[in-house]
């Protein structure tokens, strides 16, 4: 099957491909010419070696993931996913629905109480399949962290990208899993003050 870029996004190049006679994506994480050439190396392996075992442990802990097929150092094979990015649904106008909504918070939740912050949640990261379920791609600027404030800004990047009623569905499947999402919640407010803040001055 013939390699074609299906996107390019700031960090890395993605294709759709083959490997092992299924479907798959190529992640490839090219050079940045604007910086020192060993920073660059050490930049990309380290966020292909994150990618990959940030969407193993989501997997494990039955977060719906694609799965890894290999890594070499600066390219990830991982499994092809058949379905329409949440974000490009809503887009269209079609209605997201309440399970499926609450099913993403519940993800979130799920990652955070592994100590995974996925770092670029929102609706351009999620995958919708022919059967309506979502899965989490793009764990590229994911970390394991316990930072209660890289959890809170998970919770702010969906609550930026999606309508009221559909957070409110969202949260309440977050809340439903989040172990700390008190004080997750209260983070989120307190950032979202400063934020206020800060655009007054
Ligand atoms: N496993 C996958 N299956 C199907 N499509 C994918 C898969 N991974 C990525 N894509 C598509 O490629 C796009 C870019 O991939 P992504 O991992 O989000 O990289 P980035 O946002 O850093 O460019 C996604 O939004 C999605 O449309
Ligand atoms: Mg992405």
């Amino acid at each position: 099957m013939a390699t074609k870029l299906i996107a390019k996004g700031a960090e890395a190049e993605v294709y759709k491909t083959s490997a092992f006679g299924t479907d798959a994506i190529l992640k490839d994480r090219k050079p940045k010419a604007y910086r020192i050439r060993e920073l660059d190396e050490g930049i990309r392996s380290a966020r292909t070696r994150s990618e990959a075992k940030a969407t193993s442990i989501a997997d494990s802990i039955g977060v719906r993931v694609p799965n890894i097929l290999f890594v070499k150092r600066y390219q990830l094979f991982i499994t092809y996913i058949e379905g329409s990015q949440m974000s490009a649904l809503m887009q269209q106008g079609r209605r997201i629905s309440k399970g499926l909504l609450m099913q993403v918070g519940k993800y979130l939740g799920m990652l955070h109480n592994a100590g995974i912050a996925h770092g670029d949640f929102t609706p351009a990261n999620i995958l919708i399949d022919s059967k309506g379920e979502p899965w989490v791609i793009d764990f590229g600027l994911s970390s394991i962290s316990d930072s209660i404030e890289e959890k809170a800004l998970d919770l702010l990047l969906m609550k930026r990208s999606i309508d009221r009623a559909s957070y409110a569905y969202f949260i309440e499947g977050y809340s439903s899993k989040a172990h700390a999402c008190k004080i997750v919640l209260t983070r989120l407010s307190e950032i979202e003050k400063r934020g206020r803040y800060n655009e007054r001055s």
